[in-house]
Formats: structure tokens, sequence, C-alpha cells
């Protein structure tokens, strides 16, 4: 088969490298990075140039699309691909606003009777203003003050602020509404909604709209700094293990979550075709559903995919053609980890073009694949530094300590001006 893959980060060179282990595949990526071109040919087109993406389809006879992150899919790649007849793993536009509208997600999650922290949407200032000083999002479910602010629309991973305090949601609410910190959200709505505590899970499926199939549960780690400190990013790090989410907890999630959300999204009309990610708190009083991404997360995705067994290429085919039920999809017993390796500023200002040393060395260490999330190479090989998270080291292993192991071995190999990295992923487990 022919397929294209659309984007350029980590989770895009895992989706690679998973699509062509068992079966050897011709893979294209667009654009892809300097890690990918090593196992796909890279394409130059912008990941949300959706006609372009589609011509090159045509062109090529593509058999396949398979689409790593929001931003095509909120730009419509899938009805792009559905209206000219092309097979495209990915939601349509309608079905992405699960993510890209926090107000869309939140209204959605009501109307169908899932679990989620109560809310209230602002579209001015003001309002936002009176809503906070109402007091109604004092008391938590855990009796820990507190709120949270939350951009409607895609904001990369940024948008959410977890105040403590009345000044905190009050400046989060200016720099959102106001400054229009992120493009696109300035004067814009928010939503607002208490905060929840408890340990956090992502659950993700493969569903064709009607069929499902489960991903081992993973679990991210947001925060720039050891014991979750410092600003949020787009991920760190990601495990998956079975502490993350027992068995009883994940058949609650599928009975009182997952399926409600597949049976809505048929009767809202947009029947949910692609990778549909449920972030989740396990509160004392049972999962409640945070937020939906409509693809998988980086660096969950190098985490989970490490653990798949098949033919990955068959399972897109069968979410694509409404085939699913028919797929095998099986996982190692293992557990897995992926550990993001960042560069100097990162989530802030950035340095890049820093030269990365000792990856030949640390992709040798026994059971380590290195996903490239941002890197660019010379004419003489040299690797170099080119965005925020550059490295993903991953490893899957049957104990969680022994992954995790391999993967600090491989990361002791590597080093360049200013990287930096968690040394406690998936330590509460
Ligand atoms: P989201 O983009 O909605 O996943 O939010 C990013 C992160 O903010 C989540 O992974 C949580 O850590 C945190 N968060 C979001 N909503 C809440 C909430 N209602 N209560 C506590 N933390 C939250
Ligand atoms: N790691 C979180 C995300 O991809 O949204």
């Amino acid at each position: 088969m022919d397929i294209l893959v659309i984007g350029s980060g980590g989770r895009e060179h895992a989706l690679c490298w998973a699509l062509q282990k068992e079966q050897a595949h011709q893979i294209f990526c667009a654009p892809g990075n300097a890690g990918i071109a090593e196992i796909a040919r890279c394409v130059p087109l912008n990941a949300t140039d959706v006609r372009a993406l589609a011509d090159f389809a045509e062109q090529e006879k593509i058999a396949l699309a398979v689409v790593g992150g929001e931003a095509p899919l909120a730009a419509g790649v899938a009805d792009e691909f559905a209206a000219r007849s092309l097979a495209i793993a990915g939601p349509t536009k309608d079905a992405a606003r699960l993510e890209s509208s926090k107000v869309f997600a939140k209204a959605f999650m009501v109307r169908h009777g899932i679990p989620t922290a109560r809310f209230r949407v602002a579209d001015s200032v003001s309002e936002a203003r009176k809503i906070l000083q109402s007091g109604e999002f004092r008391e938590t479910i855990s009796g820990e003050a507190g709120v949270v602010i939350k951009a409607d629309g895609l904001a990369g991973g940024k948008g959410v602020t977890v105040a403590r305090t009345r000044a905190e949601a009050e400046a989060a609410i200016g720099r959102l509404m106001e400054d229009g910190e992120k493009p696109g959200t300035a004067g814009g709505r928010v939503v607002i909604e208490e905060a929840l505590a408890g340990p956090e899970a992502s659950l993700l499926i493969f569903t064709d709209g009607r069929d499902y199939q489960l991903m081992p549960a993973a679990r991210d780690h947001k925060r720039v700094g050891e014991h979750d400190t410092g600003p949020n990013t787009g991920g760190m790090g990601a495990i998956t293990a079975p502490e993350v989410l027992d068995k009883e907890m994940a058949k609650r999630v599928v009975r009182e979550i997952v399926e409600p959300t597949l049976e809505g999204a048929r009767r809202e009309g947009f029947p949910f075709r692609g990778i549909l990610y449920f972030g989740l708190m396990l509160t004392s009083e049972g999962p409640c559903l945070l937020e939906y991404n409509v693809r998988f997360g980086d660096p969950e995705a190098q985490a989970i995919l490490l653990r798949f067994d098949g033919d990955l290429a068959e399972v897109f085919d069968g979410v694509a053609h409404k085939n699913l039920a028919g797929k095998s999809v099986r996982w190692s017993n293992d557990a897995s980890a992926c550990i993001v390796l960042a560069a100097r500023g990162y989530p802030n200002e950035v340095e890049t073009g820093a030269h990365i040393e000792g990856l030949e060395q640390a992709r040798q260490t026994s059971g380590v694949q290195i996903f490239h999330s941002g890197t660019s190479r010379t004419r003489e090989g040299i690797w170099m530094t080119a965005a925020g998270r550059v490295l993903g080291v991953a490893a899957a292993h049957p104990k969680l300590e022994g992954a995790l192991q391999c993967c600090y071995q491989a990361i002791d190999h590597i080093r360049w001006e200013g990287m930096h990295y968690r040394h406690d992923i998936g330590q509460f487990a």
C-alpha cells in the first residue's frame, strides 16, 4: 500500500515507523522531518494545505492517508479527501469540533450525559469577570478551591490555566480575551469550569463510526518541570502501564464516556471516524472527561505504538472504510515509555540550531526507539535541533521500570547545549 502520513512531529515519526514495521508499505510523509526522512519519503507540503494534500494523493494514487495532528482535521482534510473519494483515517471538520471548540465539546457532553466538570461559557471579559465574582466555582468536588479557564479554540496545549486564586484566574482571562495571547483567541469565548482532582489518564480508541477498539491507556506529563512544576507543555513524556487505568475503571469509562460519545456523534449526524482521545480525570466520584482530542496525542502515540502488534495499515484501512470490526488489533503485554528531550527555553521562546551529539550511540541501546520531533540534518550528516521538542526516546518492556531504564540509558549518550528533560517520568506508578 502507498500511505500518506500528514504531519511533522514525533507522533508522525512513530506512525511512519509502526506502519512499515510489519509490512513493507511505501510511506510518504507531508511535510515530515529529518528523522522521518530516514524511513519515509518526505513531501514538502504544508499539513494544513488540504487541497495540495488531496492533489498529491490523487497524483500518486495514495491508497490511504493517516492524519497526525488536529490542525489539518480542523481545516477539513478529511472532508476534502472524502469529496474526491480518497481514503483517509480521520474525522470530518464537523466531528473535529469535539477538539477544535471547547464550548462545543462541553455542550455535547451535557447533551449526552457524559460526566464532566461543571462549567459556564463567557463571551466577553465582563461576563467572565462576573462569573468569577459570583463565587460559583469556589467549591469543588474535592473541596479544594480552584477554577479552570480554557480558550474555546485550538491553542496547541497552551489554552488552559488551572487557577488556584482569583487573581490567577483574572490574569488568564486577560491574557486570552484581551491580549489575544494565542492567535484568534482575542475577544473570543472562554470556558470557565470547576477544578477537579485525581489522577489523570488518557484512553484512546480506533473507531470507524460504529465499531471501536481500545488502545492501552496512557499517561502524559504535561508540566515542563520535575514533580509537575512549571508551565504546561505539549507533553514531556508519556507512559503506558496497567497502573494508569485498572480494568474496573476502564469498564466504567467505556460505559459512561466512550460509548455515549460514539452514539451521540452518530445521532447528531457526524459519526466519528479516526482516533478519538479521551482525556480523563479519575475523581473520587468516578471518571470525568476533561477533553477530547480527535487524534493521537504526542508523545502518547510513541509510547502506545511501540506496543502495537500486527499491520497498523490494515487497522487504519478499517477505520477509513468502515470495516474495523474485521481487523485484528493486538497489543504486547509490556509497559512502555517515551521521554521527550527539549531545547532550551521550551515551552516558551526556544533556542534552535544546536548540534546534537551521541544520537548514533543512543540508538544502539537495546530495546530503544528514538523518534524525531524537531531535528534537521546538515549536508555533512550532523543532527541539529529545530524545534522546542526535539527527540522522543521510547522503549517497551514487561515492567515499566525496565522501559524507563532503557530510555534513560539511551538518553545518557545524547547531549546538546541547552537540552533538558524530566527525570521523573512514570514515577507516580
Ligand atoms: P485540556 O487541554 O482540557 O486537556 O487541559 C490541559 C490540562 O489541564 C489537563 O490535562 C489537566 O491537567 C488540566 N485540566 C483541565 N481541565 C481541568 C479541570 N476541570 N480540573 C483540573 N484540571 C484540569
Ligand atoms: N500530549 C497531549 C497532546 O498531544 O495533546
